[in-house]
């Protein structure tokens, strides 16, 4: 009882200091995540780590001594969300040599700066498709017990692939054995519906909250084309049925054009890249509800610095016959109707330029409204956290963002934002 009235007592004082000390949000203009329109001279009223309200400026009187940020001059957006990351990766390490002699705790290093860049560059939410087990679990709860400044991360295991898949080690002599994570195999290959749910709860009880499978082949693999089709239906129909028994989303690795058809029956609630993907595909895909989540930045890193960074040929050669063909099917898809959601595949090119690619999606058929809200609502929609995140409204996290010139003329705008609260705190102001 005493610890019911303590407890009481302590939450009764958290809530009057955070009701003591708003924070008021001179805005500009706001762009809030759901709509069309810059809403102009607005302030926002942050609470703890919420919104407490977004309201025009004339409706709102600012207390004499309250705490206040000046964002009159700029644009204000909901903290953008990118759907597919590997905070792990490096952009600079394609020497297959190079990257058998980094040690696994490299990744997690080099992650805590690709988190800090990533948050700094405005996205405060990924989805992180595809780390070493399970390095980003661990970083989403270091970034939330305050120890590692980053983006919320919504955060999957290593991408579950066939053997010989776009996930495997391919095309060494069958003699060499690589022990790199012993107990790794278990939570990343698996063959035959039974393997595949072994796979998928394996994951589960380590704590991902979305499951990563890999449909087809891919580029950045050896041995293995994109065009291929990976896993039978029934292997992904049953990762499906695991992952939705649990409450989690499942985000499927599909370019060819069958694997994309496979994926989408079997139920997967997003496809990645999606490069070859045909008429029947986008009927199919809208018929299913599925979000397309297309990496179209990429190609021009992989075909021009990743090409310095000793790219191997095989995989210079496939993105070659991929790129151009994945822009002008992301414009199909867009045309036929199909639900798109931002995902940039960071790691492939350096964290922090995950805004890049909103003008490709702008080039290839979106308007730079619909490609801020791909970010932000849509993206909020796909990852399932809408209650919480993707505008800028009441009861919503105050995550909030800021660039000094109109997204809406110009959308390459948000490769500079010059301002970040995540929850309620500053993580940058270049004012
Ligand atoms: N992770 C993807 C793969 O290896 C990257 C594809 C990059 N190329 C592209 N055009 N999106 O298949």
């Amino acid at each position: 009882m005493v610890r019911i009235i303590l407890a009481f007592i302590f939450s009764l004082t958290c809530s009057l200091a955070w009701a003591e000390s708003p924070t008021y949000i001179r805005a500009g203009q706001v762009f809030t995540g759901t709509g069309d329109a810059l809403l102009p001279n607005m302030v926002i009223v942050v609470e703890g780590e919420r919104i407490k309200s977004l309201s025009p400026a004339s409706e709102v009187t600012i207390p004499k001594d309250a705490n206040v940020i000046d964002l009159s001059t700029s644009i204000v957006l909901p903290g953008l969300i990118d759907c597919h990351t590997h905070i792990d990766h490096r952009a600079d390490r394609y020497d297959p040599i190079l990257q058998f002699r980094d040690g696994s705790f490299r990744g997690a290093f080099y992650a805590v700066q690709n988190a800090k860049v990533t948050v700094e560059a405005g996205f405060t939410t990924i989805r992180d498709l595809g780390s070493d087990p399970f390095l980003a679990c661990e970083l989403r709860d270091v970034i939330n017990e305050g120890a590692v400044v980053g983006p919320r991360i919504i955060a999957s295991g290593p991408g579950i692939s066939m053997t010989g898949g776009h996930g495997d080690l391919n095309n060494y002599a069958p003699e060499v054995k690589f022990e790199v994570f012993p107990a790794e195999r278990g939570f990343r290959i698996a063959d035959g519906v039974d393997q595949v749910r072994r796979t998928v709860r394996a994951q589960l009880k380590h704590g991902v909250d979305v499951v990563k499978i890999h449909a087809s082949g891919g580029v950045m693999s050896r041995g293995n084309s994109p065009g291929a089709s990976q896993f039978t239906v029934e292997e992904l129909k049953a990762a499906v049925y695991e992952a939705h028994a649990a409450g989690k989303k499942i985000a499927a690795h599909a370019h060819g054009t069958q694997a994309i058809k496979n994926a989408t029956e079997a139920g997967v609630d997003s496809i990645e890249h999606g490069s070859l993907i045909d008429d029947e595909g986008i009927e199919l895909m809208k018929k299913h509800g599925t979000w397309l989540v297309a990496d179209i930045y990429n190609d021009d890193y992989l075909l021009g610095k990743a090409i310095e960074f000793k790219l191997p040929q095989e995989m210079i050669d496939k993105e070659k016959a991929i790129g151009r063909l994945q822009r002008e099917n992301f414009a199909k898809a867009v045309k036929g109707g199909v639900k798109i959601a931002y995902g940039t595949d960071a790691g492939i090119y350096p964290h922090g330029d995950n805004a890049k690619q909103f003008f490709y999606m702008v080039k290839f058929g979106l308007t730079p409204a619909q490609s801020i809200r791909s970010a932000t609502s849509d993206a909020a929609e796909l990852i399932g956290r809408s209650a919480d995140l993707g505008s800028i409204s009441a009861g919503k996290f105050a995550d909030v963002i800021a660039v000094d010139t109109n997204p809406l003329s110009d959308v390459t705008a948000l490769e500079k934002v010059t301002f970040v609260m995540k929850g309620g705190t500053v993580l940058k102001s270049h004012k």
